[in-house]
């Protein structure tokens, strides 16, 4: 079911949606060499608890899952896609991040993901990354009254291709509401003008994965969560909660 939000909706989700970004900035900030993914996920489950916010990451349990995910944060490194657990881990120099960060404020969730490199960075995964930038800035510009689903899937998958990156294989960005994950999906490519039409109130997560070695495939790590690239090549993963209002895209986790 598709449910459009309020107005008042909207800016509750927003509030949830700033408690993001400020864990996002933190993890961030604290992410330098030598420091574990056990402790930035301490770092950003300190932000919830200050905020008085609730984790729809720790203890979620989707259909691909065997297990329920122990964490706050999704903190995926190099070859890691999305949903890798924070482990004992120590961040190395030129160590490319991602970051997946959910929070839940007043009955409402926000979900956002940021990408970046720690110490000295290799210039390919600086161009990972800006490109998985500009894949999101593209969805979300398309993300606008009158426009579908597929508009958005093809801006994102446009600019990824067109860099000549893979799009991770069957995941893409979801509807964000009370639940973390509701309808619509949102893929990350596909024809435009197709799929649902886009209405003031409808809110989206719009998450690109990008492949630096091309292909689509990936793998589970045998701690039943942690997706890597198929190919050993590094990934990308960066994402908002966009809401479609008539006034344009609203940037729900902005800082
Ligand atoms: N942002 C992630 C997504 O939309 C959420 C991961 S939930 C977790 O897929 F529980 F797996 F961490
Ligand atoms: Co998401």
């Amino acid at each position: 079911m598709i449910e459009l939000k309020t107005n008042a909706s909207l800016d509750a989700m927003r509030e949830a949606g700033r408690v993001v970004a400020r864990a996002l900035a933190a993890v961030r900030k604290s992410a330098a060499v030598g420091i574990s993914l056990r402790e930035l996920d301490e770092v950003a489950h300190e932000v919830l608890r200050e905020a008085g916010a609730g984790s729809p990451f720790l203890g979620y349990r989707p259909h691909f899952a065997a297990t329920a995910y122990p964490a706050t944060l999704c903190v995926s490194v190099n070859d890691a896609i999305v949903h890798g657990i924070p482990t004992d881990y120590r961040l190395r120099d030129g160590d490319l991040v991602s970051a997946d960060f959910g929070a839940t404020l007043k009955g409402w969730a926000g979900d956002a993901a940021v990408s970046f490199t720690v110490g000295t960075a290799r210039p390919e995964d600086l161009r990972l990354i800006e490109t998985a930038e500009r894949a999101l800035a593209a969805g979300i510009a398309a993300a606008t009254v009158g426009n579908r689903i597929g508009d958005i899937a093809h801006a994102v998958g446009t600019v990824c291709r067109g860099a000549g990156y893979g799009i991770m294989d069957g995941f893409g960005g979801h509807g964000v509401g009370r639940q973390m994950h509701e309808d619509p999906s949102v893929p990350n490519e596909g024809p435009a003008g197709r799929g649902l039409p886009l209405r003031h109130g409808l809110v989206l997560a719009i998450e690109p994965m990008l492949i630096a070695g091309g292909g689509d495939g990936f793998r589970t790590d045998p701690d039943g969560w942690t997706l890597r690239t198929e190919d050993g090549s590094r990934a990308a993963h960066v994402e908002h909660t966009v809401a479609i209002t008539d006034a344009g895209p609203r940037i729900l986790t902005a800082p």
